[in-house]
């Protein structure tokens, strides 16, 4: 069993990947802010991996010295604060330390990022640079990254490679930028150093279970949280920016995949950095199928039996008509490649957003400030 660190674990895709993780036997340790995530998610997440009732621990109570050891335990901490990542990574110490950290904590809307470029800087690039020293202090070496398609810009290849120029066009890209560059020059500057900086493409979609799913703060900057909450009617109706694209019916491409493959990428990459010698594996996650937004739209109606109102805007600046992936040296390196349809990502997205039309926001549990709880496996 592998001890693992997830920073921004309570998040969408954290939370996701933490249930992949705990179902293929990892020991996991979450920080999160809770600026975009909750305790709740990971409360659901322990019990869809059968660990029992979530439980609140007091300071003293956490110790990995437990009978059976504790499988997740998640804290309260910011991840540019070197106090509170050290609380994590010394909270595991006890158990046989961390072996490798997934790293989602960041922000993320682009809007944000134009609107508020240091704050972008501050917590992506600077919580990077916080974590690796941690890292560096705690002699964990193998890290995996949240990268981002977003990092290809407004290119007009189809699919795109990893070859393919980096062009960011807004201060989220950058940073996104900034840390790849970082995290290159870091596996460069000594051996050891087991690195994957994962290209997120489109990642949508929820856990079949409909427990978890994506809980974002105030109005969604994505298409599909977007539909689901129109879909709930908790938003009226749905934008759709530029039918004048170059495109089929003239309403831009995305590549989707089902945050539940994305998941169990993330499981592979770690398999993958673990079995071989130090690397820096920089790879695709996407299906490499695109999908026009009526697409997505006529298909989370027809999966869900339902109607959703929309109108055609003007495009919105820095979007581009196509971005699809090249997912093959995905599959080459680790053999990973999604499972999961459109038709799934909509019915799951669905079972989320109508069993919790309001996210996580009710039935959250009391919590003590840092530590929030830790739960013990059998
Ligand atoms: N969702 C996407 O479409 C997408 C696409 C490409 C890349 N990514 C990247 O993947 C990662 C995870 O994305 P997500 O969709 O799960 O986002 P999310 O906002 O749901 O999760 C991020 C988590 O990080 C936490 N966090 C933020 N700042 C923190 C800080 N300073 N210290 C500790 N925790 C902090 C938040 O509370 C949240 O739980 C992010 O780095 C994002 O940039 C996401």
């Amino acid at each position: 069993m592998t001890k693992v660190l997830l920073t921004g674990g309570a998040g969408f895709i954290g939370s996701h990947t933490c249930l992949a993780l705990l179902e293929s036997g990892h020991q996991v340790v979450v920080i999160d802010d809770f600026s975009n995530g909750s305790a709740e998610a990971l409360g659901r997440v322990a019990e869809l991996a059968g660990l029992g009732p979530w439980r609140q621990t007091s300071a003293e109570r956490w110790s990995g010295a437990e009978p059976g050891g504790s499988r997740l335990t998640l804290f309260r901490g910011d991840v540019r604060s070197s106090t509170d990542l050290d609380r994590a990574f010394e909270a595991a110490d006890l158990g046989g330390g961390i072996s490798a950290v997934l790293h989602f904590a960041g922000l993320k809307a682009v809007g944000e990022s134009m609107a508020q470029p240091l704050r972008y800087w501050d917590v992506n690039v600077t919580g990077t640079v916080r974590l690796l020293e941690a890292m560096g202090r705690h002699g964990c070496q193998t890290l995996v990254f949240s990268s981002s398609a977003t990092l290809y810009g407004t290119t007009d290849t189809v699919p795109i490679p990893e070859t393919a120029p980096l062009q960011p066009i807004n201060p989220y890209g950058y940073t996104k930028a900034a840390v790849e560059r970082m995290l290159t020059d870091v596996a460069a500057s000594a051996p050891g150093w087991r690195i994957a900086l994962l290209r997120y493409f489109n990642p949508v979609g929820a856990h079949p279970s409909g427990r978890i799913g994506e809980d974002p703060n105030g109005r969604p900057n994505n298409l599909f949280p977007f539909l689901c909450q129109v879909a709930s009617g908790r938003r009226q109706h749905l934008e759709v920016f530029g039918g004048d694209w170059p495109t089929g019916d003239g309403t831009g491409v995305r590549d989707y995949l089902h945050v539940m493959d994305l998941a169990e990428g993330h499981g592979r990459a770690l398999d993958v950095l673990q079995a071989e010698p130090p690397q820096l594996l920089t790879l695709n996650l996407g299906s490499g199928q695109g999908h026009s937004v009526l697409e997505l739209l006529r298909t989370f109606e027809t999966t869900n039996g339902l109607t959703l109102p929309y109108t055609v805007v003007e495009r919105r600046p820095g979007d581009s008509a196509v971005s699809v992936a090249d997912p093959s040296q995905a599959e080459r390196r680790m053999g990973w490649r999604t499972r999961r349809s459109l038709a799934e990502i909509c019915r799951d997205g669905w079972a989320w957003q109508s069993a919790n039309p309001q996210g996580y926001s009710t039935n959250k549990p009391q919590h003590t400030p840092e530590l929030i709880g830790t739960q013990h496996g059998s």
